[in-house]
């Protein structure tokens, strides 16, 4: 079963749409991309989300922007799948986050995923005192477009060499991975 059905199974709040079609049931033979809301990740954006973790195997991942906690979701199973690591993801508004920490918790990732609240501009990370396993191996922008670049730029200047991901909501072709170099 792929990361979409197993998620769907295991939370059947999450209702897969056509993008675009959200009153209707997913049809796959429509093509283009799905989601479960308009926020969150696509489907085909999260399924690559998971495997990018399961195949970098990092011990630290950051997420801006939480909202109801799909794109967690999918990291956080990623993360359970891998045995190890844990992802911090921020949120600013308090109803987002409730929801998503029900979903975190119905998933049962609570050990996985630590859904913090607050402004990604004031967010200090934690450190555990670890060297280089307190560093974010993977960050994931997903804030608002106009805000990811100035995140980018904020914590490449903190973390060296860290792939860094953002999204361009509605133009997924804009999705790209960025390497800071020296
Ligand atoms: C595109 S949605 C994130 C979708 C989520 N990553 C997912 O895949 O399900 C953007 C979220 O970022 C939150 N947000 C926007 N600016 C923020 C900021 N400066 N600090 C914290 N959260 C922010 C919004 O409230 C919204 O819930």
């Amino acid at each position: 079963m792929n990361i979409t059905d197993r998620l769907i199974a295991l939370d059947p709040t999450l209702e897969r749409h056509n993008e675009g079609f959200w009153n209707e049931p997913y049809d796959p033979q429509k093509g283009g991309f799905s989601s479960f809301n308009d926020a969150g990740v696509e489907c085909e954006v999260g399924e690559f989300l998971y495997s990018l973790i399961r195949l970098l195997k990092p011990n630290r991942v950051l997420e801006t922007g939480t909202h109801i906690g799909v794109g967690a979701a999918y990291m956080g199973m990623a993360l359970k799948d891998n045995n190890f690591g844990t992802l911090d993801t921020i949120e600013f508004l308090l109803e987002l986050q409730e929801q998503a920490i029900k979903r975190i918790q119905k998933l049962e990732l609570m050990n996985r995923v630590n859904i913090r609240f607050g402004d990604v501009k004031n967010f200090e990370p934690i450190n555990f005192g670890l060297g280089n396993k307190d560093i974010y191996q993977l960050i994931f922008l997903d804030t608002e477009p106009q805000t990811r670049f100035r995140e980018m730029v904020r914590f490449s200047g903190i973390w060296d060499k860290i792939p860094i991901i953002q999204t361009i909501r509605k133009i997924h072709i804009g999705l790209g991975v960025q390497y800071r170099k020296k």
